[in-house]
C-alpha cells in the first residue's frame, strides 16, 4: 500500500529505515532514498527498472550541507549555486568517497542540487543524510509532476508519497558540468542557457561524451508514438491523432484530442504543463501524437 500525505516526520522515519519515499520538488517528483545507504539506493534502480549506468542526483538542504559530499565548489559552481539554489539547477562536481559508487555509476563526479519545495526542504533538514533521487517514473517514461502521476505508476511499490501539490517548474533541472576548463550544459531544464551564460560566459550544450544518459533521445517518451513537427490539419488523421500545441487551437481536430499549452504564449507556463499534457494525450489511446516544436 502506498500512502499519500504531507507528514514530513513520517517521510524522514521511512527514509532513515532505508525505505523509498517520493518527494515533491519544483521540477518533477523524485524517488528518494538515503544516498549513503547502498541497499536503499539499489532499490531505486529496481523500482524504476533503471539501468545502473545512469547516475543519480544527490539532493541537500543547502550548499553548505552538500559540501560534505563534493571535493569543492569551484568559482563557476559557487556563482551558479548562489544565484539559482534553491532551484532547478544541478551541478556535477568531483565526489568525496563517502558517496557510494552505485549513486554515480562509478563516475568520479556526483551531481548535486538544492531543490525548492518547502516540504522537501524541511525533510532534508530533518534527516542527517542526503537524498539520492531520480525522477519518480519508470525508466524511459515521462516524469511525474503531481502525486497522482507517481501513484499511477509506482503505487504499491513504495510506502509513501510526500504531497507537495503540482510542481511549479514542471520540467527537470538544468545540469551543468565542467571538463578541461569548459562549462557544459549536459541537460536543458528549468534554468535557461542564457541565464547561465550571463553569469559564467559561453557554454557548450551537450558535450562530455557518454556522461549524461538522461539526455538520451527516448528519455521523455510516451507510449503512443510522438512526432515533433509543424501541424497541418489537412494531412492529419484527425480522429486518431493527439495534438500538442504551444498556442494555437485547431478547429479541424476534435477538441478532446488536443492540448494547448499556453494560449497566451507564456513559455514557462507551457513548460510547467508539458509532461502532464504528454501523459494526458498518451492515455487517450490514439494512433499517434503530433507535437509542435516550441521556442
Ligand atoms: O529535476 C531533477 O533534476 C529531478 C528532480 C527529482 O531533482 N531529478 C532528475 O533525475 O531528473 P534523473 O535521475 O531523472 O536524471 C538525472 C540525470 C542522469 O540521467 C544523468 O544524465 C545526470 O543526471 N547525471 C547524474 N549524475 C551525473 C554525473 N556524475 N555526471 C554527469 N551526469 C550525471
Ligand atoms: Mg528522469
Amino acid at each position: 500500500m502506498t500512502e499519500v500525505g504531507n507528514d514530513v516526520a513520517k517521510a524522514a522515519e521511512l527514509l532513515s529505515r532505508g525505505l523509498l519515499v517520493a518527494i515533491p520538488t519544483e521540477t518533477v517528483y523524485g524517488l528518494a532514498a538515503n544516498a549513503l545507504n547502498e541497499p536503499a539506493v539499489l532499490r531505486i534502480f529496481e523500482v524504476k527498472a533503471r539501468p545502473r549506468f545512469d547516475p543519480l542526483i544527490v539532493h541537500g538542504a543547502d550548499q553548505d550541507r552538500l559540501s560534505t559530499y563534493v571535493k569543492d565548489f569551484p568559482n563557476w559552481a559557487s556563482t551558479l549555486a548562489a544565484r539559482f539554489w534553491p532551484g532547478p539547477l544541478t551541478l556535477v562536481l568531483p565526489k568525496k568517497d563517502i558517496i557510494p559508487d552505485l549513486v554515480t555509476s562509478g563516475l568520479s563526479t556526483v551531481a548535486v542540487r538544492v531543490p525548492l519545495s518547502p516540504l522537501t526542504h524541511e525533510l532534508l533538514l530533518q534527516v542527517d543524510f542526503p537524498l539520492a533521487a531520480p525522477s519518480a517514473n519508470p525508466f524511459g517514461y515521462v516524469s511525474p509532476t503531481t502525486p497522482s502521476h507517481v501513484l499511477d505508476q509506482l503505487g504499491g511499490h513504495i510506502p509513501y508519497i510526500l504531497n507537495g501539490g503540482e510542481c511549479s517548474v514542471g520540467i527537470e533541472s538544468t545540469i551543468v558540468a565542467e571538463e578541461s576548463g569548459k562549462i557544459h550544459v549536459l541537460r536543458l531544464g528549468g534554468v535557461s542557457v542564457e541565464e547561465i551564460e550571463a553569469l559564467v560566459g559561453p557554454v557548450t550544450i551537450g558535450g562530455i561524451e557518454g556522461s549524461a544518459p538522461g539526455t538520451l533521445k527516448h528519455h521523455y517518451a510516451t507510449r503512443t508514438p510522438l512526432t515533433l513537427g509543424p501541424i497541418d490539419p489537412l494531412t492529419v488523421d484527425t480522429q486518431r491523432t493527439g495534438i500538442l500545441s504551444f498556442q494555437k487551437r485547431y478547429p479541424e481536430i476534435p477538441l478532446e484530442h488536443q492540448v494547448v499549452l499556453s494560449p497566451e504564449g507564456d513559455l514557462r507556463k507551457a513548460s510547467s504543463y508539458l509532461f502532464a499534457a504528454m501523459r494526458h494525450l498518451d492515455a487517450l489511446g490514439l494512433r499517434k501524437i503530433l507535437a509542435e516544436p516550441f521556442p
